[in-house]
Order: structure tokens, then C-alpha cells, then sequence
């Protein structure tokens, strides 16, 4: 992990970025072909020209145990959106880019095809990333670069036309029973020397053509792994899985030195797998960040984190699962970020799993999630966290997919796009806060319907459904599974609510006192970063606790005093 100093923006710059970027896509939809086509026409004669500001690269830092994704010299919270897995074609990027409007991210989420990169070996075609990247600086979006290289979803779907065609050279998995498994095998020094220079290849073009930076991540990879097999049967790999663990990993599992059998007993084949996959791994992402060293991260199809089968039952054999992650860190220091892709609709297991990948060596990052309505909810336990960002799978405007549940298909993205309305001007100054550790955030449980946050002097008490008014009875939960909230500690008595569906409330630590309502206000941040209050809760409003609505403003700023 890189550490760098922060370069710090004060909080109105920050905010004011954000408001500015939002102020501009009012009108971007309209404006945003036409200023692609100059762009693209022009091109050529404004590099020659004035070139682009350089723009700081940007990094992942660590301060005490928090993290920071660091874009523009300052903390920066990707609130994303990625793309359906054939829509980064030019022709369908018109259905990108307002969705992700609609949706106010501030950051889409796009695969590069190594099948369309590289046609034909050592050729490699940089025009439709250049044409992604035109674009999205046109409709002000970031982007995180998804490289679909070696592996996609376990598989080698989308290595070259020419690489399909010669198995013998770039072969596949062999199964226990000697049948070829549809996954790629790492043993194929010419597979991994061909994904190691076009990987090299798209960040070397991205050096020069990106020097704005507007990519600020990339995947090495996409869920990697092997479905269908506990590992590679072929007979490379039984004599390397006779042999001893090597010594990192040994150290890096706590574990005695021996055989892989001996060392990881019924594991043995799943760690072996591993080991191998995200040594693999580490050689494409070092060619890449030796020429451009961008933060990189691998995602991970997940197993059940509370009881999980064994593959290759359940979840591919060898990714970057829970029980893996301190494998991935010894065998691939140069993957900064081990990022689950959280499909579990489960209250307690979406939370665990967040509780799994966040760890005081990985930052968290969940680069994909459902894009059903119940998971909207999920962006405020995630940012609560610490999360450097979020992102909801599938959510553009090309419905090709046939066999996914219809959540993933439909828009307008109406949860998801509340949530992001309401954090997107403040996604800076939550990105800081985080890093400060000043951040909690509550999303709904179904079946406990308060939640308290521990701050310092403070305890918030997070209630779902509470009962209004002179209306007797417990909190019965909201009756769609909507509410969250997060809360921001502005000062030792001072916190910054933003959420919805949920009633906030809060309790002194200090023995015999009570909490006081001193002032809430109920307001925005403007253009220039500045709060600007809306108007003074009080009364019914302040009485039973603060009611943030579903679809109200619902961002407060809250001062209180004891009695
Ligand atoms: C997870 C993968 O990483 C994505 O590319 C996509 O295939 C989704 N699953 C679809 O659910």
C-alpha cells in the first residue's frame, strides 16, 4: 500500500466541487453529445496544443486505522454505478451516461474487453477506451476501468478470438475426472505473458491519454476463479501440489511449513488453487503498475460468509473470498484492495460481509452490489464503514440480459438514486470524515428495528418504523426495508444527518444527564460549500426524535446540549 500525505482541500472546496459537478449535469444531457463529437473532432489538435492539466495520481492512503481513496489531492467517495457487461460499446454508451445522471453517481464503472483490446496478438486497439474515456470527461463522470483479461466470473470468456482457438497454447483446467473444466488454467506461461503486456499495454495509454486522471481505479481481473473444480488436476499442478506451501504463505496463514495437504488438510485444494491464481494475478497487476501505478483491486464472487460449502460447491475455488484474504495480500501486494461484490440480499450477511473486508490491511470497497430495491439501503452501513466506494451492478439503460431477476433490469433506479441525490453533495465531505473516523451509518434490519452508533460522548439510537406522535408501541420496522441513515460528527456536541425512512435520536454517555435538543437545522450545502439553512426544527418535529422522511431533504445538522 502506497502511502502518501494528504493534500488537503478545506471542506467548501470540496463540497463545492461536487455541487459544481452536479450544478453542470443539469444541463450535460443535452450538451454532453455534442460536446463529445467536438471532443472527439478536436482531439487530436488540443493535445498537440494545450495539453490537459496533470492532475495528482490518484492514490489510496491510510491514516491510524482509516483509509482514504485520495482524487484530486483529497478524500474522494465513489458513489458508482457499473455498467452492464456489454454495454462498454460506443454504440451503447448513450445508455450509460444518463443513467448514471439519473442516478447522480459520480463514478461508472466500465469493462475493458481484452477480446476487442488485443484482436490480434500484439495489436492492440485503443479505440474504444479512448472513446470511453472522451465521453465520460463530456458527462463528468469518473471511472473505474474493469479489465477483463485472464478470468471473467471464473471463466475465460473473453480472451481473443485467436486465444480461443489455440487450446493446446492457452489451455483450460483439467477436473478431477480428466475432463477440461471451462475455466482458464494457469498453466500457460503464453496466456500469462499475453495478459501481462496487453494489461501494460492499457495502462501505458492510459498514462498519456489520461493525464486528468479520469480513471481512478482499475480491476485486475474479474472474479476470478475456477467453478466447477476444486482446483487444476492437470499434471503441472498435482506435482507443484505435492510439493511444500511456500514459506509467505505458511507465514501469512499462521500455519506450520508442509505440504499443502498437511498445511491446509480438506482446504488444501481450495488455498492451493488460490495461491496460484493470485500469484498469476500479481504479475499482470505489477506489468501494469510498473509503467502506471494507479490503485488497482480484485473482486470476489463471495461464499456464504456465516456457513460457507466447499468448492466447488457453492462459489469458484481460488478467488478472493473471505477465508482467502490473507492469502491474496502475500501472493499479490500489488492489489491494493481485496473488494467483495455483496449479492446477498441478507440483512446479517451483507453486514458481515462488510465487516469481513474491512480490516486494517484492506480498505473497503464494494465495486458491485444488487441492483434490487432492498439494496439501496445498503450505501449507508457501507459509507458507515468506511467505504471508499459503492456501487450498484447492471444499472444502465441496455436491458439485453435475459436471465436476471427483473430488479436489475428496470429504471428509473428510484432507491438508488434518492440515496445518491442526497449523499453526492456531501460524498467529500463524508470521503473525510471517514478517513478522520467520524463517520457511523445504519442501514435497515428486518428483524431488530433499532441500531445504536457509538460516538465519542454521544450514542445515536437509530429507530425503523418508531410509532408517530401520541401513537403507542415499539419501532415495527418500515414497511418496505428503505431506512438508513448516516451520521458525521462535526464537533464534540455537533453531528451531520443525512438518511431516510428512519428516526434519529441520541444519548449522553455522561451518568445522570440527559439529551437536549440545542438547535436543528435543516438545510443544504450550496455551490460554494457553504450550509445554508432551510429552516429550524423544533416542536413535533424535535419531540419523539428527528423523523427523516423517505423522500424529503432529509439533511440535518444537529447541535445538542444536556440538562
Ligand atoms: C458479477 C460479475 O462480476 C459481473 O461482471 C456480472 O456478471 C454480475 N455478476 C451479474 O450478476
Amino acid at each position: 500500500m502506497r502511502v502518501q500525505r494528504e493534500v488537503d482541500l478545506n471542506k467548501s472546496e470540496m463540497v463545492m466541487q461536487e455541487s459544481g459537478q452536479r450544478s453542470v449535469r443539469k444541463y450535460r444531457w443535452m450538451a454532453g453529445s455534442i460536446v463529445a463529437l467536438l471532443l472527439s473532432a478536436f482531439s487530436i489538435g488540443i493535445a498537440q496544443t494545450a495539453g490537459p492539466r496533470r492532475a495528482p495520481l490518484p492514490t489510496i492512503v491510510k491514516q491510524g486505522s482509516h483509509y482514504a481513496l485520495m482524487v484530486d489531492g483529497a478524500p474522494y467517495l465513489m458513489l458508482g454505478m457499473q455498467a452492464n457487461n456489454s454495454s462498454a460499446w460506443p454504440g451503447y454508451l448513450d445508455k450509460v451516461w444518463p443513467a448514471a445522471e439519473d442516478l447522480h453517481a459520480n463514478t461508472v464503472e466500465l469493462p475493458i474487453y481484452w477480446e476487442q483490446f488485443e484482436p490480434e496478438p500484439s495489436r492492440y486497439d485503443y479505440s474504444v477506451l479512448d472513446t470511453i474515456l472522451t465521453q465520460a470527461r463530456a458527462h463528468h463522470f469518473r471511472l473505474v476501468l474493469l479489465w477483463f483479461g485472464t478470468w471473467k466470473n471464473g471463466a475465460s470468456h473473453y480472451n481473443p478470438e485467436w486465444m480461443k482457438l489455440d487450446q493446446k497454447k492457452y489451455p483450460f483446467v483439467l477436473g478431477i475426472d480428466g475432463k477440461t473444466v471451462d475455466s482458464p488454467s494457469v498453466y500457460s506461461t503464453a496466456r500469462l505473458e499475453a495478459d501481462k503486456n496487453a494489461f501494460r499495454a492499457l495502462m501505458l495509454h492510459l498514462k498519456s491519454a489520461d493525464a486528468q486522471h479520469t480513471v481512478l481505479m482499475v480491476q485486475v481481473e474479474n472474479e476470478t476463479g475456477v467453478w466447477g473444480s476444486a482446483r487444476d488436476y492437470r499434471p503441472e499442478a498435482d506435482k507443484d501440489f505435492a510439493g511444500q506451501v511456500p514459506g509467505k504463505l505458511v507465514t501469512a496463514m499462521g500455519k506450520k511449513a508442509g505440504t499443502w495437504r498437511e498445511v491446509f488438510g480438506e482446504d488444501a485444494d481450495e488455498l492451493f488453487q488460490g495461491w496460484a491464481i493470485a500469484s498469476y494475478v500479481e504479475q499482470v497487476a505489477a506489468a501494469g503498475k510498473a509503467v502506471n501505478p494507479l490503485p488497482m483491486y480484485v473482486n470476489a464472487w463471495l461464499r456464504d460468509p456465516f456457513h460457507p460449502t466447499k468448492p466447488p460447491v457453492g462459489y469458484e475455488s481460488g478467488g478472493p473470498t473471505d477465508n482467502a484474504i490473507p492469502l491474496w495480500k502475500a501472493a499479490a501486494p500489488s492489489i491494493d484492495v481485496i473488494a467483495p461484490d455483496i449479492y446477498i440480499p441478507e440483512y446479517a450477511k451483507y453486514i458481515r460481509v462488510l465487516d469481513l473486508y474491512q480490516r486494517p490491511d484492506n480498505p473497503l470497497l464494494i465495486p458491485e452490489t444488487n441492483s434490487g430495491d432492498e439494496f439501496a439501503r445498503y450505501v449507508f452501513a457501507s459509507v458507515g464503514r468506511g467505504a471508499i466506494g459503492w456501487s450498484p451492478f447492471g444499472l444502465d439503460w441496455a436491458e439485453n440480459q435475459i436471465d436476471v431477476s427483473e430488479s436489475m433490469n428496470r429504471h428509473p433506479h428510484k432507491p438508488f438514486a434518492m440515496q445518491y441525490a442526497l449523499l453526492s453533495p456531501i460524498s467529500r465531505l463524508l470521503a473525510r470524515a471517514n478517513f478522520e473516523g467520524r463517520v457511523h451509518g445504519s442501514s435497515e434490519d428486518p428483524n431488530h428495528h433499532y441500531e445504536k452508533l457509538n460516538f465519542d460522548q454521544w450514542q445515536a439510537v437509530v429507530a425503523y418504523g418508531k410509532p408517530g406522535w401520541g401513537e403507542l408501541g415499539q419501532s415495527k420496522g418500515n414497511p418496505k426495508l428503505d431506512g438508513g441513515v448516516v451520521l458525521v460528527q462535526l464537533g464534540e456536541n455537533e453531528f451531520l444527518v443525512a438518511g431516510h425512512h428512519a428516526n434519529i435520536d441520541f444519548a449522553s454517555k455522561e451518568s445522570g444527564k440527559k439529551r437536549l435538543f440545542l438547535k436543528v437545522e435543516e438545510g443544504i450545502y450550496d455551490a460554494d460549500g457553504k450550509w445554508q439553512m432551510i429552516r429550524l426544527w423544533n416542536g413535533d418535529q424535535t419531540d419523539t426524535g428527528l423523523n427523516l422522511s423517505a423522500e424529503g431533504k432529509s439533511l440535518l445538522r444537529v447541535k445538542l446540549t444536556t440538562f
